[in-house]
């Protein structure tokens, strides 16, 4: 009898030393998915390039990813209170941020664009904007630029869908949003068009609690093995060709 007990004993405890030297950690990972081709809803799922490029990153670093949708003015509290462990959500490496977060390298170049209605003609710079009721949303790096402007008068709103909508029923008279959402939101509204402008370039990372070098590195020798063998190519060919 002792000896079978013993010989349970032993199996129980190589089983649970082999599950725990095997399963994967899982890694919560922060967005705000409504920011396509980003991070999106599609029949109440998260998907989009973000989430795809998060799980390639997953991957090579042998991490279970786990991905949680947060307000965007929430995401960088969620991760301080560690809710969640990295933030992938298009977000712009700022000096602001920089003081809470590390930020990985950056995987994405972007600019602030200026969505109006097709027939208005007379607002093509940031400077035309005075006088003129801008949206922003709130928190979003287009609501920092903006705000530098004396004599805007800025509407910030919680979503894009919520911009868009006070632009397209006049509310307001131009919208200020990253470049490649708003390409998206031109392509379905055939009354709605693009400002450029001529402005810095902001770059995308993922966003790392402080003190987790090793992590930051990982995740960067990650993004260079997907930038050389060719998949982080196909994901922008996906989303974005
Ligand atoms: N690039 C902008 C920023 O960092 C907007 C990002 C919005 N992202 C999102 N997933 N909603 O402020």
């Amino acid at each position: 009898m002792t000896k079978i007990n013993g010989l349970l004993t032993k199996i129980v405890c190589v089983a649970i030393f082999s599950i725990t030297l095997f399963a994967k950690d899982t890694l919560y990972v922060g967005t705000n998915a409504e920011f396509a081709p980003f991070e999106y809803l599609e029949y109440n799922k998260i998907v989009g390039f973000d989430i795809e490029l998060i799980k390639e990153i997953g991957n090579i670093i042998d991490k279970d990813i786990k991905v949680k949708n947060i307000s965007f003015d929430g995401l960088l509290p969620a991760l301080e209170a560690k809710k969640i462990d990295i933030i992938i959500a298009g977000m712009t490496i700022t000096e602001d941020r920089k003081k809470f977060v590390d930020f990985s390298d950056a995987y994405f170049s972007a600019k602030q664009v200026i969505i109006l209605k097709k027939d208005v003609n007379n607002i093509n710079s940031l400077n035309d904007l005075v006088d003129k009721k801008t949206g922003v949303i709130l928190g979003y790096t287009g609501d920092l630029i903006v705000s530098k402007i004396k004599g805007i008068n800025k509407e910030q709103y919680n979503s894009t869908s919520g911009g868009i909508i006070a632009l397209l029923s006049g509310k307001i008279d131009a919208f200020v949003l990253d470049s490649a959402p708003s390409k998206n939101y031109i392509k379905k509204n055939k009354n709605l068009k693009i400002v450029e402008l001529d402005i810095a370039e902001e770059n995308y990372a993922i966003a790392i609690r402080k003190n987790q070098d090793n992590l930051v590195f990982q995740i960067n020798l990650a993004l260079k093995k997907l930038k050389s063998n060719g998949v982080y190519d196909k994901l922008l060919e996906k989303y974005f060709k």
